[in-house]
């Protein structure tokens, strides 16, 4: 099977097949990246860059390791330190970075669309790894493949996304991802941080965040911008802390084996309690691990599709 598309873009428009298909080829980088010799030659003589606009330590670090772990040329490109702060458009730094033979491109910018606009002017595939308020797709990859590995499957599954679900790009392409394999989503937080027309997604909106997470069998938390603090749109972070944050006593809505996850960085003691960050019940420190292997799959099947196929 190849990916239909040069680039992943969005969960939204790619098939549950796919993703299923992504997911088990990460179940193989897996056992890559947890031996002792984590050099394989999947992507050689291939050239990756990454294009961040923002900051970022997990995506960056792990699409950076998953290409060198693979064997190809690696490098990244920081808006802070290219010639984008001398005014060069997006789609010209992406024909410059195309013509010096590049495969793949993984861009994270602060504007909706951006990755979708690079990937119409550029040969190479590009991956969003992060696009303003609209999808961030390697990482509800990772969020399901986590979810997979310890539920066994994603199909019947109740999850409760909690928080500020308005901003998240990774709320999105989960709950685009997530009912694509059948699981029943619900969301909650303050009404001034859940989209309006969110239900039209299909995920379940609920008020209160015990009423979500009765019987869920996974728990997601987001990441407060605590910058949202300033523009009013919730009074202090220690009310959010007490109306929305995950605690054992709230999690006790759940079912007693539900597990908790969040796409980092956490503010601890704000959207999850340290207890909770630090329990049995939580999988932070494997989604980071399992961000590494899910990156090394889509980087070779992406790349496999332009003619590679002679090296699994
Ligand atoms: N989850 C996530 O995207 O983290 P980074 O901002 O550190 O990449």
């Amino acid at each position: 099977m190849n990916l239909k598309s040069k680039d992943l873009l969005g969960l939204k428009d790619i098939s549950a097949e796919e993703i299923d298909y992504i997911l088990e080829t990460a179940k193989t980088m897996k056992y890559i990246i947890t031996s002792n010799n984590k050099r394989t030659p999947h992507l050689q003589g291939k050239s990756i860059i990454t294009l961040f606009y923002e900051n970022s330590t997990r995506t960056r670090l792990s699409f950076e390791l998953a290409s060198k772990y693979m064997s190809a040329s690696a490098a990244n490109i920081s808006a802070s330190d290219s010639s984008v702060l001398k005014g060069e458009t997006l789609i010209d730094t992406g024909r410059t970075i195309d013509r010096m033979g590049t495969d793949v491109i993984i861009i994270r910018h602060p504007m909706s669309g951006a990755p979708q606009l690079l990937a119409k002017h550029v040969k190479a595939s590009v991956i969003n790894a992060g696009d303003g308020m609209h999808e961030h797709p390697t990482q509800a990859l990772l969020d399901m493949f986590t979810i997979k590995e310890k539920k066994g499957g994603i199909k019947g599954l109740k999850i409760a996304i909690i928080g500020d679900v308005y901003h998240s790009r990774v709320a999105r392409s989960n709950i685009w991802g997530m009912q694509k394999l059948g699981a029943e989503v619900c969301v909650a937080g303050p009404a001034t941080l859940l989209p309006p027309g969110i239900e039209k997604t299909g995920a379940r909106v609920f008020s209160t965040v015990q009423e979500a997470l009765i019987d869920a069998d996974v728990v997601m938390g987001l990441r407060i911008q605590l910058e949202r603090q300033k523009k009013g749109l919730f009074p202090t972070v220690r009310e959010y802390s007490r109306f929305f944050g995950l605690d054992d006593k709230r999690l006790l809505f759940a079912k007693e084996n539900a597990l908790v996850i969040h796409p980092g960085p956490v503010n601890r003691g704000v959207e999850l309690s340290s207890t909770v960050i630090d329990s049995d019940r939580s999988a932070i420190d494997e989604q980071v691990t399992n961000g590494v292997a899910v990156r090394m799959a889509l980087l070779y099947l992406l790349t496999r599709r332009s003619g590679n196929e002679n090296l699994n």
